[in-house]
């Protein structure tokens, strides 16, 4: 392993193997978190001062068991966070991402963009092929119909909302102590197994299942001496050591960096 540090004061290091395994890759597949999003002014999760579990009790907000008691103070904070992400905007990263996706279309490259974020901004950012693989915070879900669609008018008028069938709404989000969406985690690990180059961006990859998919990746990786794994995140994760590039800096400032090189512009 390679690690990268970037420099805040200078263009962010970027290694030219790095480059050429983007430039001659079949298929690249990327995992991202919320690190993807600080930059646009959305609080991640972990960080120790800023993060959201840092403030609340993840047990408290993001559990079936928290909804069951609470519903009102559950969709409601989970409705203050959807309005929060109405405000922000894409940043340099999601379209640094969106033009890697576009690169790697005209090349006839396959792209996969695995994210665990939950407010839509990479597809904002022009990003198609999107596997939100905990939820959305834009789509909610009738508790006593099952049936789940996009609500876009925000805030709710009330807490705990309803849907026309009188059923409670809940956010279509992942919550602990529930699994993954079956067809996304499906196609998130056959893309992970595929891929010849595999990154994780923004992400402490703390979470299972979903860290799990750089477990798949590696495996891949011993198997075939062409795959690789590269981190980029603000600080090392408890992977860096594991992959071929840990490149440690913003993702707002590394990934454009990166796409301009492999644009050789
Ligand atoms: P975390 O908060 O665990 O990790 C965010 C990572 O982003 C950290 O390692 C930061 O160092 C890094 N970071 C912060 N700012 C960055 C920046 N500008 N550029 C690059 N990296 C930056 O968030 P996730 O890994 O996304 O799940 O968390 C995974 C899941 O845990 C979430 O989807 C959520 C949470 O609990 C549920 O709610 C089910």
């Amino acid at each position: 392993m390679a690690d990268y540090p970037t420099n805040h004061n200078s263009l962010p290091n970027i290694p030219a193997e790095l480059v050429a395994a983007i430039q001659n890759a079949r298929a690249i597949t990327i995992l991202t978190g919320a690190g993807v999003s600080a930059e646009s002014g959305i609080p991640t999760f972990r960080d120790s001062l800023t993060g959201m579990w840092a403030k609340y009790d993840p047990m408290e907000l993001a559990t079936p068991e928290a909804f069951a008691r609470e519903p009102a103070r559950v969709t409601q904070w989970y409705d203050e966070r959807r309005c929060n992400v109405a405000q922000c905007q894409p940043n340099p990263g999601h379209f640094a991402l969106a033009e890697l996706e576009e690169y790697c279309t005209e090349s006839q490259k396959s792209f996969t963009l695995i994210t665990q974020n939950v407010d839509r901004l990479h597809q904002r950012a022009g990003s198609h092929r999107v596997i939100e693989i905990h939820g959305s915070l834009w789509e909610w879900r009738c508790t006593r119909t099952g049936d789940q669609r996009e609500y876009l008018e925000y805030p709710f008028e009330h807490y705990p909302p309803k849907s026309k069938a009188g059923g409670l709404l809940r956010p279509a989000v992942v919550w602990f102590g529930e699994a993954l969406p079956e067809h996304e985690m499906m196609m998130a690990t056959d893309a992970a197994t595929s891929c010849d180059l595999f990154f994780t961006i923004g992400t402490s990859a703390e979470v299972y299942p979903a860290a799990g998919l750089i477990d798949v990746a590696r495996q891949r990786k011993i198997r075939s001496r062409t795959a690789h794994t590269c981190e980029i995140n603000q600080d090392p994760t408890r992977h860096s050591d594991r992959v071929d590039w840990a490149i440690h800096g913003k993702s707002g400032e590394v990934l454009p960096a990166l796409i301009d090189r492999v644009l050789e512009r």
